[in-house]
């Protein structure tokens, strides 16, 4: 039976772990977070995932699985840490390399070196084949490198795995077979060949147009603000054109992909890089201008020294994930504009920052304005009547368009919607 080494049991690394055991493979996973190798050997989570954790005991009950912190000898190795940006926003590779550094003391002749994180285009080449080439093996003939980029979801990874197409990149036509041939235990989706750079590249692009597309749709909520047309209605309508998709704008983008991937472009190419550098920026400036909105909005409603509720923290909807999540940002800058918040999220709760409550009563109490940054379920669901008994002032500020604008309109609120003239 094969056996794979996979190192790094985040989100992408166990779910995958958890899959090639549940598919007749033999898989070691391991992971230089102990606490969450403790966690893992007693059958227990430290992510959240749909399914993994009947899925996790299942792998681990049947044998197939064992974790550790220390890598062992297998066929094949994936690493799936890490691939951050740091403050100055150039690529922190640095888990790449400590983790393919890792595994050269356990390389035999004949094993396949995958990689799955994210990462800028040459990675492979410029920071894993350097530490590979310690192992003296022949890269290329005696060890077989790839990059497989992971596109999953978090919530539907367990479907996505299995349903998406994949891309794989080798450094040469055999580790691309051999890579295509291990991931057909599970993947029913397409599976492409190509090179490692192109394989890079390739995942990044998926994500820098997302955010380009959003960065185009938070201008056009600006323009349509200033020119008398509601955004929503008229991308929902440019949207029934069959070859135009542009998505939604909002108070920002966060998590650790749409936020991060667009700088590795930049970094690699500046000077050619404007249109992804200035969406980057565009997306960046949207929680000031969503906090400048709040303060404009009190403003010209006279309210002396308004409270304001923060309803969202999350960077996107019913997740509990708040890596570079823009409310965080918007956050920020009320402090900056000295406005007194207070801020909730029905999806997180510990206490992550000041002025944070896991009460929702308490944050919207005696408040001014309700800032709806996330499109939780949750705040889709509110009884505006209900709240609209412990609020001072019943005004709304809707920045995804997710509240149903009529019942909080009949409840007395006056609604603002982000990129909606009308209510500006
Ligand atoms: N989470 C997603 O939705 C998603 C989707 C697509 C791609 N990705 C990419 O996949 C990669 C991993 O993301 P993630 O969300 O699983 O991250 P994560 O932080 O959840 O997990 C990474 C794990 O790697 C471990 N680690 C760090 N250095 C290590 C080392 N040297 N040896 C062994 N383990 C080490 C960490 O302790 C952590 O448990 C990133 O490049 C990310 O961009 C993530």
């Amino acid at each position: 039976m094969e056996k794979i080494c996979v190192v790094g049991l985040g989100y992408i690394g166990l779910p995958t772990s958890v899959m090639f055991a549940n598919n007749g493979k033999k898989v070691h996973g391991m992971d230089v977070n102990e606490a969450a190798i403790k966690k893992i050997q007693n059958k227990e989570l430290h992510i959240e995932e749909n399914g993994l954790e009947e899925r996790l005991v299942a792998a681990i009950d049947s044998g197939n699985l064992t974790v550790s912190t220390k890598p062992e000898q297998a066929d094949v190795f994936i690493i799936a840490v890490p691939s951050p940006i740091n403050e100055d926003k150039t690529a922190n590779l640095e888990y790449v390399r400590l983790a393919t550094k890792s595994i050269v003391p356990y390389l035999q002749k004949g094993n396949l070196v995958i990689l799955e994180s994210t990462v800028p285009p040459r990675t492979v080449q410029d920071v894993m084949i350097p530490e590979l080439v310690e192992s003296g093996l022949g890269i290329g003939t005696e060890l077989l490198v790839s990059h497989s980029p992971e596109r999953v979801i978090p919530g539907k990874v367990f479907e996505e795995l299995v349903e998406n197409s994949r891309i794989v990149g080798g450094i040469n036509q055999e580790s691309s077979e051999k890579t295509a041939e291990l991931y057909r235990a599970f993947v029913k989706g397409e599976i492409f060949l190509t090179d490692a750079t192109t394989a890079e590249m390739v995942k990044v692009i998926e994500n820098t147009y997302r955010d380009v597309n959003i960065a185009f749709a938070n201008e056009l909520a600006k323009i349509s603000e200033n020119i008398g047309v509601n955004v929503w209605d008229a991308i929902s309508l440019a949207n029934h054109h069959p070859r135009v998709n542009i998505h939604l704008p909002g108070p920002g983008v966060g998590g650790h992909c749409i936020a991060v991937d667009p700088w590795f472009l930049v970094e690699l190419d500046k000077k050619n890089a404007n249109l992804i550098h200035l969406a980057r920026q565009t997306n960046d400036a949207m929680p000031m201008f969503t906090a400048n909105k709040v303060k404009e909005i009190m403003d010209s409603e006279q309210i002396q020294n308004p409270k304001v509720a923060v309803l969202g923290l999350s960077f996107k909807a019913n997740i509990d994930d708040m890596r570079e999540s823009p409310s965080v940002e918007v956050t920020k800058h009320l402090n900056e504009l000295n406005l007194e918040f207070t801020a909730f999220d029905p999806h997180i709760h510990e206490i992550n920052m000041a002025n944070q409550t896991t009460d929702l009563k308490e944050a919207v109490s005696n408040a001014d304005i309700l800032v709806v940054l996330t499109d939780h379920n949750e705040f889709k669901g509110l009884n505006p009547t209900e709240i609209g008994k412990l609020v001072r002032s019943k005004i709304v500020l809707d920045t995804k368009n997710c509240l149903e604008r009529t019942a909080w309109e009949d409840a007395g609120f006056e609604v603002r919607v982000l990129g909606d003239s009308k209510s500006k």
